[in-house]
């Protein structure tokens, strides 16, 4: 694959990560704005990054990217009743919501939901989680080129009254635990399997999105449970959605010949060990296939959700751009000397311009 080339005058500024780390004296973003001549054509100086991590609420940053800039929306938010990535949670946001006379099964929008102290992914219900992605991805939709995708990772959930929240670990094990009382009633129920990624998936639907493929990742290792009365979650789903079109049918940017042999919509692949302490890392093996064949090259992706930055070091390998978004202080900054390592090791100069 191409990589990105360096130029002989862009070489004369090449400096380590660490020293360009240093030269920028910024922790809450990081451009990486170049240049000039690449393998894959040329990119005006100024008018694009090849790689950027922003730290803070996908939900305000979405509102901060131009119009039509984006190829490639490819993430996975946090799941349902698991994690807190080291995010404050008020138990109170339901009783709060109840106060302002709403009822339980009106969602609140995501800025009220978290200004009451409200966590993505620890929302006390299921639909109010549904809503707010569906949300977001509806604000995203400005953002998109019409040729564009969104390839989004979704695990789902069994219901508990009791759930357990992690800060970091895997469910179940390694981690410090939190007890969180959860509301029961109707399918809520426990011991039921939520069908989070079809809840999502239909709910993207009726919201005017187009869903192309519904890929089963399959891991071939997974921890043992406890419970004897079920099978083992062993697999993810990965949901492929293109935006409609205002009249047509939906065109976009695919190139099928870049996906696994066979093009099935199951694909076997081993988890990824977590790095930097983040235990939900993306596999490359799973997501370069996604990010050939959805993005073009030199094409922009980016990853709301982006963790350690995985799917933006991909992107950068694999000759496009990247941007990432991460509420979280620690993982934001371990994106950031990814991505850092990733552009050195691509020949891409560092910090040859600074962003405001
Ligand atoms: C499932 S993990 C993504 C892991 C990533 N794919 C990787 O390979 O490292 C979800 C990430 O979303 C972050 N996150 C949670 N809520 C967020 C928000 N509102 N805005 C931005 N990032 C958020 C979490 O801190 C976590 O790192």
């Amino acid at each position: 694959m191409s990589q990105p080339t360096v130029s002989p005058a862009a070489e004369a500024t090449h400096r380590t990560p660490d020293e360009a780390g240093m030269k920028c004296g910024r922790t809450s973003c990081y451009p990486c704005v170049v240049m000039i001549e690449t393998a894959l054509g040329r990119v005006e100086e100024g008018s694009a990054s090849w790689g950027e991590i922003r730290h803070g609420d996908a939900f305000d940053l979405i509102n901060m990217m131009p119009d039509e800039s984006v190829d490639l929306v490819l993430t996975s938010p946090p799941y349902w009743g698991q994690r807190c990535y080291g995010q404050e949670l008020s138990e109170h946001v339901l009783k709060r919501w109840e106060e302002t006379g709403c009822p339980a099964s009106r969602v609140p929008p995501y800025g009220w939901y978290h200004e009451a102290g409200g966590v993505l992914g620890l929302e006390p219900y299921p639909s109010w989680y549904v809503d707010h992605l569906v949300e977001f991805f509806n604000r995203a939709r400005r953002i998109l080129k019409p040729s564009s995708s969104l390839w989004l990772n979704l695990g789902d959930t069994y219901f508990a009254r009791w759930g357990s929240i992690r800060d970091h670990g895997r469910q179940g094990y390694r981690d410090e635990r939190q007890r969180r009382r959860t509301p029961s009633g109707g399918y809520l129920q426990d011991k039921q399997l939520l069908l989070i990624p079809a809840r999502f998936a239909i709910a993207m639907q009726e919201a005017g999105w187009i869903l192309r493929n519904d890929l089963i990742w399959a891991k071939p290792q997974v921890m043992p449970r406890p419970e004897s009365d079920r099978l083992r979650l062993s697999h993810e789903h990965w949901l492929h959605f293109v935006p409609r079109q205002p009249r047509g049918r939906a065109r976009y940017y695919y190139d099928i010949n870049a996906c696994e042999e066979g093009t099935r919509d199951v694909v076997i692949c081993p988890t990824a060990p977590g790095s930097d302490g983040h235990t939900a890392t993306f596999p490359p093996e799973l997501i370069r296939p996604r990010i050939m064949s959805a993005c073009p090259p030199g094409g922009l992706l980016l990853d709301p959700f982006c963790g350690t930055g995985r799917a933006i070091v991909a992107a950068i390998q694999l000759g496009r751009r990247g941007v990432g978004f991460e509420v979280s202080d620690v993982h934001a900054a371990t994106a950031q000397r990814n991505l850092a390592a990733a552009l050195f090791e691509a020949g891409v100069p560092l910090c040859l311009e600074l962003q405001a």
